[in-house]
């Protein structure tokens, strides 16, 4: 079951009982200001949006108190609300492209006590490992990140919540490994997109 709902993340989370999450799998506003431009490095075109300011210190600590884990995409932009961590993620996503003025790898803090590990996917510009079409949203994670972070942070009974979810790609993940899930996502054309994209998930 996955359940798309349109509003502030915020809110939603103050309303959740301590733990009762199994896992937030999330990749929040690292505070850039990408998707003002309203263009990214391919040459593909969105809609200006204003979303891409840090969140509060109040959103971190909501998302542990919820949560028994936490994979936190964007972990480097947020070191000053989350302790450290033994078990960072890094997605390379080079893999033999020439250099350009996107960086090599994306980190994701986690709250587990594991090895820290890397996932190679390539995705820079026209670029792409992956065969999920680029939807309308700037900051479009790749479909196989956040499978590999579901399968590998989460077994198939557990309930899975991201609270940033953009165009939907944790809630197509979510939904091609039988996972529970929950996304919140603020801006109606994206809660749109991700509709779209989990009902055509199969
Ligand atoms: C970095 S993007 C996530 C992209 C996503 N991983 C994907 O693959 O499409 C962060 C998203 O958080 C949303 N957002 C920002 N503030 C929010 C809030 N307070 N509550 C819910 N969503 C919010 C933005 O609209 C944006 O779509």
């Amino acid at each position: 079951m996955q359940t798309i709902i349109h509003g502030d993340c915020l809110k939603y989370l103050r309303t959740l009982p301590d733990q009762s999450v199994s896992l937030i799998l999330t990749d929040p506003p690292y505070g850039l200001g990408i998707a003002k431009k309203g263009q990214i490095g391919s040459g593909k075109r969105f809609t200006p949006k204003r979303w891409d300011v840090l969140p509060p210190r109040e959103v971190f600590a909501e998302m542990r108190r919820v949560s028994r884990h936490q994979v936190i995409w964007g972990g480097n932009y947020f070191t000053h609300y989350l302790p450290p961590s033994r078990c960072w993620l890094v997605w390379y996503k080079k893999d033999g492209l020439p250099k350009n003025s996107f960086a090599d790898c994306e980190l994701a803090w986690t709250s587990f006590n594991r090895n820290a590990a890397v996932f190679n996917c390539r995705w820079s510009g026209f670029v792409k490992d992956s065969r999920e079409p680029r939807v309308a949203h700037p900051t479009q994670k790749a479909l196989e990140v956040m499978k590999w972070c579901v399968a590998e942070f989460s077994q198939p009974e557990d309930s899975i919540l991201d609270p940033f979810l953009g165009s939907g790609t944790t809630a197509v993940a979510a939904k091609l490994l039988l996972r529970r899930f929950t996304g919140i996502e603020i801006d109606r054309e994206y809660v749109a997109i991700a509709h779209k994209r989990l009902a055509e998930a199969a």
